[in-house]
């Protein structure tokens, strides 16, 4: 084992490294890998017997019992050990996939659940490097191989990785994670969501093979549509000086070589004057190709730019108007729970499409990379968003490494894709100068990471009088479109209500409505005053739609939501029974009315702001 690595192993021994965050990325969703999904053999313990003794001390941090934990997935030799678990003779879970849905006696289940998975060594020639690769776990994974703990990674939606060359034995290696989804009040999100705590290894588990220097990340971008300059850069591992770098795209037959710097940087810029440049009516993509060494890193990409100026968004210079709609990471019909494939994730997008959409907003939390890549293949622009969600703990610093940890993962996993245009910081949040200053240094922390895409936050609304509604909010002096969500019709009187009010949103910049909606219970019907019929869900969206159109410099909306999702905060007997009912689509799929009011609205909204 290397020097670095005993180093950060020991520190995690000795419980220095209370949680590894934001490690250096790593682009994996093109590479040659070897899954780990499937079945995982697993121990429920909601006691934490495997990990404290009696005393509520940790064994991994203590050096005479660290056999004790569940983790050294010990095997009984003599017939007098006492071991009091077994892996083997445990139930299992699927991989990926959350908990809840998978077993009715977990559906409401939060704490630990152990999951191990014994895999034998991959063919790896001599000097190459073997990395171990999580696409999420919901909420805190401690992971564990042959007994040695690699980490621990906090945040329930972006990828993590650890390297693990030369740890492993050539036969039954035993990888064992600690899955905890507890909900805490210092957490990203805190204790009270409006969305399902699905716990779990919800994304894929792969090992990915990699030579001794290898491409570890890159970012490409189209500078201006004027001059089809393409730049970026491309990360080396390890940070090597002089190592030649070549950055290819055969379709336009370009080829930039540059060399990386004593940070194993190499920066380049190429100009592409044929470029078709993506978009939603043509969602072009190149293949891009980056070899650098034995190393060579395929991916799509494709080139737009985003901006904001004056109170409009351009699309490649161009005003645009985004349909959009907003999205749980959840496919409820046939069973549901987390997206845990690609065909659920083509089928949300697909009912987006329906319902002509050419925008969604990926609520409250990144979803998966197949979500991403499936909506830039079909040219859906996307609001890529962290669980900063209501009233989280601005007023602590673990908290907000947490959360920067979380954006860091988010953005340096997805900002080659070139449908995501908005990095959303937060949603709801009560306006406070310990939150201001906590989102402010998240907005500082995407511009640092990437200054080529648009930075929002779903903000409130509040009355100045009876009837004028007004979006003001210190953030949005920082943000580059000022998004709010809004319920009148549903949380604030009834829809005849939206025909009364007006609005003051004193900022000379692009408006999103982020969210407006209401739950209706598909199939029920009635008078536009019964509430829970899609006949008032309807009345809303058809007075909503109204109301709407005084806004000035409204570039977009994406009213909530999509599908009805579980929720813990929903028990109305009959009708919510434990969903969310805001839905366009029921749980099942069944299009409500709203739906046609929306789809008609779209078919006849032009690209340009509405007036
Ligand atoms: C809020 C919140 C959503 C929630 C919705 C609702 O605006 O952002 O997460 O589900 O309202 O109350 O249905």
């Amino acid at each position: 084992m290397k020097i670095t690595q005993a180093i950060i192993l020991t520190a995690v021994l000795s419980g220095l490294c209370q949680f590894c965050l934001a490690a250096e990325p790593l682009q994996a969703y093109t590479r040659a890998s070897i899954s780990l999904n499937g079945e995982w053999k697993i121990i429920v313990d909601p006691y934490e017997t495997g990990y404290y003794n009696y005393r509520q001390q940790p064994y991994d941090e203590q050096n005479n019992s660290w056999s004790e934990g569940f983790y050294a997935d010990k095997k009984m030799e003599n017939p007098y050990d006492l071991i009091e678990y077994n892996f083997d003779k445990s139930p299992s879970l699927n991989v990926p996939g959350d908990w809840n849905t998978q077993n009715p006696h977990f559906f409401y289940y939060e704490g630990t659940i152990w999951y191990r998975k014994v895999f034998d060594t991959p063919q790896i020639k001599n000097g190459e490097r073997l990395f171990l690769y999580f696409g999420a776990v919901n909420y805190r994974a401690d992971v564990y191989l042959n007994g040695k703990k690699l980490g621990v990674h906090l945040g329930g939606f972006t990828p993590f990785h650890f390297e693990i060359t030369g740890m492993l034995r050539e036969k039954t290696n035993s990888l064992v994670v600690k899955v905890d989804n507890k909900r805490f009040k210092e957490g990203v999100p805190t204790v009270n969501t409006d969305w399902w705590n699905y716990g779990g290894i919800t994304r894929d588990v792969k090992l990915i093979i990699l030579p001794a220097s290898f491409i570890r990340d890159y970012f490409i971008h189209l500078e201006s549509v004027k001059s089809r300059l393409i730049s970026g850069f491309i990360n080396i591992d390890p940070a090597e000086a002089g190592k030649k770098v070549t950055i290819s795209l055969p379709e336009l037959n370009l080829k930039a070589i540059s060399v990386t710097d004593d940070k194993g940087i190499a920066r380049f810029s190429i100009v592409a004057n044929k470029l078709i440049l993506w978009s939603p009516e043509k969602p072009k993509l190149y293949k891009l190709i980056i070899t650098m060494g034995s190393d060579t890193l395929t991916d799509d990409a494709g080139f737009r730019t985003i901006k904001a100026s004056g109170r409009q968004i351009f699309l490649n210079d161009q005003p645009v108007f985004l349909k959009g709609i907003c999205i749980h990471d959840e496919y409820a019909a046939e069973g549901g729970g987390r997206v845990n494939s690609a065909w659920k994730a083509e089928k949300l997008i697909s009912w987006a499409q329906e319902l002509g959409c050419n925008f969604v907003r990926l609520a409250h939390y990144p979803h998966s990379e197949d979500m991403v890549r499936i909506a830039e293949k079909k040219g859906i622009m996307v609001w890529s968003e962290i669980p900063v969600y209501w009233t989280i703990d601005f007023e602590n610093e673990a908290t907000y490494n947490n959360a920067a940890n979380q954006l860091t993962e988010n953005i340096q996993r997805d900002r080659n894709r070139a449908n995501i245009i908005i990095w959303s910081l937060a949603n709801e949040t009560p306006v406070n100068e310990k939150r201001t200053m906590f989102i402010t240094r998240l907005v500082d922390k995407a511009r640092s990471l990437d200054n080529t895409r648009l930075i929002s936050a779903a903000l409130e609304k509040h009355y100045l009088n009876d009837t004028l509604a007004a979006v003001e909010d210190p953030l949005a002096s920082i943000l580059d479109v000022v998004s709010f969500n809004e319920y009148i019709g549903w949380y604030d009187g009834l829809p005849d209500k939206c025909l009364r009010v007006k609005w003051h949103i004193p900022y000379d910049k692009p408006v999103i409505i982020s969210e407006f909606g209401g739950d209706a219970k598909y199939g029920l019907r009635g008078g536009r005053f019964d509430r829970w019929t899609e006949d008032f869900q309807e009345d809303i969206y058809i007075k909503t739609l109204i109301m709407i159109k005084q806004i000035e410099g409204l570039c977009g909306l994406s009213p909530w939501i999509l599908a009805d999702f579980r929720s813990p905060r929903r028990p109305l007997g009959g009708i919510q029974d434990g969903f969310n009912r805001k839905g366009l689509y029921s749980e099942k799929g069944e299009k409500k009315k709203a739906f046609y009011i929306l789809q008609d609205y779209y078919k006849n909204a032009n690209n340009k702001m509405e007036k």
